[in-house]
């Protein structure tokens, strides 16, 4: 592939390439108890005391659920080619097995119609976190009988939606859910099982492969998965660091992707903890995929257990029991959120999946890259955008057939246990009166597009 660099402009990316911005379900529908949709274990975590920095629960989203339009022609005049958006399972199933809601699976027919009529591939995730309460409570992905809950659910949507959606995904960041959500219990659900979530993660892959059979079979196709990926880099030579950074790194790269790209666990002993018929399992988690979905936002610097000062950096609190600790990467610029802004990782993850998986990596997409910074005069986040999409480029330049790039977020969103504090988005949004106001990040992005666009165009005469 040869990609002509444009001297003091972005490089051209190939024609086809997908221009896009993501969201969730939870972070921006609200509409909590609207038109039928039943509780999520995300709606029940954040209404717990204490639980949310900012003291709010995400009832509210960003309004999302009654301003799709609005959003919807945000993206039209961003030239966005693409809206990844999540389906929210427990306004489609409310209680998660059982009666289907119609007003629940309307809205997301009104969403995909009004998208498809502004020329915007839709691309729906069917799990981003929020899963049905009745569901979580009968033990939620440590529940084999969730995974099967989860692809009748995804039939149910793809019955719907397939003759218009062009292009799926079926779960976000598994790692995220196993790790914060079962782990360390600092999202929803808030168990503290350490390294008994494993089945959690087992569950979610194994979701995952019957959702494709069931998408496939419900005439969906070209499927992904959205899977969270970081390089991480050992915190000094010592053993107890390389051991510490080794582990994290499987635990956060490979437990997931090598699964759904190989067939198999990346170690013995992590088969060897994983629940019910594992090699059969993997057979069903490992049925190719069309393309494989990356979130990038930073590398990560990792050693053996940290004392809680240095671990809470991270934002999250390590427990002591845990054989590793995260510490901060010193050198770099920060977000606001304190994340190292690195954009050279991005094409040292890319190539390094190319490395480890060779002609076994499907087509991939960045389905996730972004930053939290406040304000609308947010050059900050134009100046890590342009930086990763050049590292992008790079890899993509080093043979790296990637697909299309989707930044978090089109706009402001509620940041899970951070609340409406850390802001995402293109667009800002006053949350008093849900008033969007593009950013200046949003008029850079506008042009970036129609600079590729132009670029494709063939010259007059
Ligand atoms: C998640 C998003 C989240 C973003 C920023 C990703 O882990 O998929 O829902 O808002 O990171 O924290």
């Amino acid at each position: 592939m040869t990609l002509p660099p444009l001297p003091g402009s972005l490089p051209a990316f190939p024609p086809g390439f997908l221009w896009g911005a993501s969201a969730s379900a939870f972070q921006t529908e609200g509409a909590a108890g609207t038109d039928g949709k039943g509780p999520s274990g995300w709606d029940e975590f954040a209404g717990r005391p204490g639980r949310i920095k900012d003291g709010s629960d995400g009832s509210l989203g960003t309004g999302f659920y009654d301003r799709y339009r609005e959003d919807v022609a945000l993206l039209a005049a961003l030239g966005a080619g693409a809206f990844r958006f999540s389906v929210s399972w427990p306004r489609v199933v409310p209680g998660g097995t059982g009666p289907v809601n119609p007003a629940g699976l309307d809205f997301y027919d009104r969403l995909v119609d009004e998208l498809c009529a502004h020329g915007i591939t839709p691309v729906p995730t069917l799990y981003h976190w929020d899963t049905p309460l009745p569901l979580e409570q009968a033990g939620g992905w440590l529940n084999r009988d969730t995974a099967h809950r989860f692809a009748e659910y995804a039939s149910t949507v793809a019955g719907r939606l397939a003759d218009r959606v062009p292009m799926w995904i079926t779960i976000n960041e598994p790692a995220e859910v196993t790790l914060l959500g079962y782990a360390l219990g600092e999202h929803a659900p808030g168990r503290k099982l350490l390294f008994d979530a494993l089945p959690a993660a087992h569950h979610q892959l194994l979701a995952h492969g019957l959702a494709v059979a069931a998408l496939r079979a419900a005439g969906a196709a070209d499927i992904g998965i959205a899977v969270s990926h970081t390089p991480v880099l050992a915190a000094s030579d010592s053993e107890q660091d390389r051991f510490g950074a080794e582990l994290y790194d499987t635990i956060s790269n490979w437990l997931f992707a090598d699964p759904l790209l190989t067939g198999a666990y990346p170690d013995e002993n992590f088969a060897a903890l994983m629940p019910g018929p594992v090699a059969d399992d993997l057979d069903i988690i490992s049925a190719p995929l069309d393309w494989y979905g990356v979130n990038y936002y930073n590398p990560t610097l990792v050693g053996a257990p940290a004392p809680q000062a240095l671990d809470s950096f991270s934002g999250f609190e390590m427990p002591g029991e845990l054989p590793f600790g995260i510490r901060k990467i010193e050198g770099y610029e920060t977000t606001d959120f304190g994340w190292p802004v690195v954009p050279d990782g991005l094409r040292d993850m890319l190539v390094g999946l190319k490395r480890r998986y060779g002609d076994r990596l499907p087509p991939l997409c960045i389905t996730e890259n972004g930053c939290s910074y406040d304000g609308i005069e947010d050059a900050r986040r134009i100046t890590f955008l342009d930086g990763h999409l050049r590292s992008l480029h790079a890899a993509m330049a080093e043979g790296l057939d990637v697909r299309g790039y989707f930044t978090w977020s089109l706009t402001d969103n509620f940041e899970w246990i951070e609340g409406y504090a850390q802001r995402f988005g293109l667009v800002h949004v006053d949350y008093p009166t849900m008033r969007r106001t593009p950013k200046d990040s949003y008029h850079w992005y506008r042009e970036v597009i129609r600079a590729q666009r132009d670029l494709r165009r063939p010259l007059p005469g």
